[in-house]
This record gives structure tokens, sequence and C-alpha cells, in this order.
């Protein structure tokens, strides 16, 4: 037997139940390389470092310098605090840079919350309002707020011409409505993202959740309306995985740029990286 061959077998063992705990408590303790940690899901926001990476390292095969992260719904800030975080890592390991937005109304959940499709059984306005010393938390040098409903926010954001394209998205805004609204950043002929950008959707997971409402409602829309974007499932992302029953891996997905795509004229760049 080879060492590689030695090497790959003991990884193979070590993602073996029982000996998958131990390997991910190491994982977790001792080791810091992003990929690693992405893949066996250490951390506290593993759909983020995951979609993150992913996002990074397609931006590297494009021959894109940099990416955006965005997180819809901020609230108390743990997400964007460990978007920022995961950023520091990831352009370490990639040499990508990555700036990072988060979008909220400031205030919690907005004032409008609609039928069915918004699940007033579930939510209520002013829910979720923003940490009132987040802004002190934040590196002003890598990631920005943006207060005010997505409705006026989105469209606003697109009109400035220096953001870098979209790497990664997370969709935590909790309403049909407001998610619709922030879907807008990919419905755009000013939008700019990679050809395949990592997104997640936090609310599609409950028993509440169907089709014809909330989270999963605004995605068939879009791709109703939407000509020049799809978001489709992210497909065989959990098969070679060591935790592949994870709640997230079912939540994160891709938006694929059709036009982007037909334009490229060649295939380099055009698959997702295995992490
Ligand atoms: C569940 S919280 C987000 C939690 C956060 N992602 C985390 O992991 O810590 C939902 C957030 O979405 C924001 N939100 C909902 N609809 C919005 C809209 N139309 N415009 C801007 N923010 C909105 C609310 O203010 C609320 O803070």
């Amino acid at each position: 037997m080879t060492s590689r061959e030695a090497r790959q077998m003991i990884a193979r063992i070590g993602r073996e139940p029982p000996f998958r705990l131990l390997t991910r408590l190491i994982v977790k303790q001792f080791l810091s390389n992003p990929a690693v940690r992405a893949r066996w899901g250490v951390d506290p926001y593993p759909a983020y470092l995951y979609g993150m990476l992913e996002g990074a390292l397609l931006a590297k095969r494009q021959g894109i310098s940099g990416i955006t992260a965005v997180e819809f719904g901020v609230a108390s800030g743990g997400g964007l605090l460990a978007m920022e975080q995961y950023a520091r890592r990831i352009e370490q390991f990639t040499g990508i840079v990555i700036k990072v937005v988060g979008f909220d109304t400031g205030s919690g959940l907005p004032a409008f919350i609609g039928d069915y499709r918004d699940h007033p059984d579930h939510w209520q306005t002013g829910a979720y309002p923003l940490a009132d010393d987040l802004r002190g938390r934040i590196d002003p040098a890598s990631t920005r707020l943006v207060i005010g409903d997505v409705r006026q926010t989105v469209p606003a954001f697109l009109k400035e011409s220096d953001f870098l394209p979209l790497g990664f998205v997370s969709f935590d805004l909790d309403l049909y409505s407001s998610t619709r609204d922030a879907l807008q950043i990919f419905d755009s002929r000013e939008r700019k993202m990679l050809r395949q950008t990592p997104i997640y959707f936090d609310d599609i997971d409950f028993i509440s959740n169907h089709r014809w409402a909330g989270e999963l409602l605004a995605i068939e829309e879009f791709n109703r309306s939407c000509d020049f974007v799809k978001i489709d499932h992210w497909y065989n992302l959990k098969s070679d995985k060591p935790f592949p029953e994870a709640y997230y891996w079912e939540k994160l997905m891709v938006a694929h740029d059709l036009e982007a795509i037909s334009r490229s004229g060649s295939n380099v760049g055009a698959g997702a990286v295995s992490l």
C-alpha cells in the first residue's frame, strides 16, 4: 500500500460511524483549514462557511478576484459576524477578497405581514430587531450594513457599480413578501454574480413549509418570472459528506446565470468544486 492509499484509508475510516464523532471533535478543536472545517460542519453557521468557500473557489476558477457575501436578515448579528470571520479565513486560504453585506430593516420584521403566504401564524411585526451594538462590532473595512426595507434597498444597491460579484447569498427574512423583494438581487439587468452562485434559504424545513407560501413560493415565482437566472437544488451535495444527515445541506441551493453561462464559451470553471 502506498502512503497515499494509506492516508485515504485512514480518512475513510475516520468518516465511518462511530469514528466520525471523534474525527469531528478533532477537526473542531485542532484544524484551521476552512475546507476541512466546512466539510465536517464544525462551525456555528456551517452552511455559510460551506457556501462562501465554494463561492470563493468558483470565483477563482472563473478568474474573478473578489466576491460579495450577502446576508438578508441580520437581527442580532450572529450570522453576519460569522460571515465576517469566515471571510477572513477564506481570503487567507484562497486569495479571493470577500466583502460582506447585511440587509435589514433595523427594526425587525416589517409592519406589513400579509396573508397565508407570509405565514402570519408564525411571524410577528417587530420580531428580531437589529442588535443595538452591532455597528460597533463589525469591521467597517470589510462589512457593511444596509438598513431599510429590501424592497427599496436592493434596487438601490444594484445601482452601485462598484460592488464585487455575488459569491454567496443567505436568505433569512422569514417572510414570503420580503424574500420575493430580496430576490430582485438576481432578477435584474444590473446584477453581478458568479455563473453559479451558492445560496442558502433558512426557512424551508418546518412542517408548515410548502411551495404555496414562504421562501419556497418566492423561489417558485422567481423561476417562473426570471428568464436569465434560475434557482435550483444543489444536486448531490451531501452524498460524500461525513454527516450527510445534517439539516443544512438541503437548504443550500444554486442561482445559475444562464446568460453568463451562454456567453462563457468554454468549460473552464463551469463545475462546482467538491470540498
Ligand atoms: C430571523 S431574523 C434573521 C436572523 C439572522 N440571519 C441570524 O442568523 O442571526 C429575520 C430578519 O429579517 C429582517 N427582515 C424581514 N423582512 C425584511 C425586509 N422586508 N427588509 C429588510 N429586512 C427584513 C428582520 O428585520 C429580521 O431581523
